[in-house]
């Protein structure tokens, strides 16, 4: 199992498709878990339901996904705020795809299915979730400026060196 986490925009769904398809593992975002269920998207669970249900169903969502078959794992930006879901991380190989405020919001501009960007303090918040992001991933990966080809390039090669490092004898 490979889990991305990172800031809207940070290219966790394209990147997580690239890494499935190289690797032969099926690709699953948990916003898509939550829009399948309750078959809706994710702005109307919010606008219907509220961030604090919104939440309770990813959660859910991404335990559930933990639990399941072996996959590259998206999960949504803001799902690394629950404490219980950063325990789950725990023993998993997780990977953060580190993305500066500016270049989050170059790359979601007119994005009407993300409500969080519409918060006043998204700065702190973007400020808050690095601290949470980097202390549940295993691996860091930069992706200002760089193509999700890159960026899943220098994924791969990271994921080999960290397994090198944590089973030396399989080299
Ligand atoms: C959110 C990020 C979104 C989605 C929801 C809330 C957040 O996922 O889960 O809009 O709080 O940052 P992406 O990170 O895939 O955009």
């Amino acid at each position: 199992m490979i889990v991305l986490v990172g800031f809207m925009g940070a290219g966790k769904t394209t990147v997580g498709r690239l890494l499935a398809e190289r690797l032969g593992l099926p690709f699953v975002d948990t916003d898509l878990v939550v829009e399948e269920q309750e078959r809706r998207p994710v702005r109307a669970v919010f606008a219907d339901l509220g961030e604090p249900a919104f939440r309770d169903l990813e959660e859910a969502a991404v335990r559930e996904t933990l639990d399941g078959p072996d996959a590259v794992v998206s999960l949504g930006g803001g799902a690394c705020g629950r404490e219980a879901t950063r325990r789950r991380l725990d023993g998993h190989l997780v990977v953060h795809l580190r993305v500066s405020l500016p270049e989050s919001l170059a790359r979601t501009s007119g994005d009407s299915n993300r409500p969080v960007l519409q918060r006043p303090d998204l700065p702190d918040l973007h400020t808050a979730r690095q601290h949470l992001y980097e202390e549940v991933a295993t691996v860091s990966v930069p992706t200002d400026g760089r193509t999700s080809d890159e960026v899943a390039r220098d994924v791969l090669q990271r994921i080999e060196l960290d397994r090198a490092v944590r089973d030396p004898e399989d080299r």
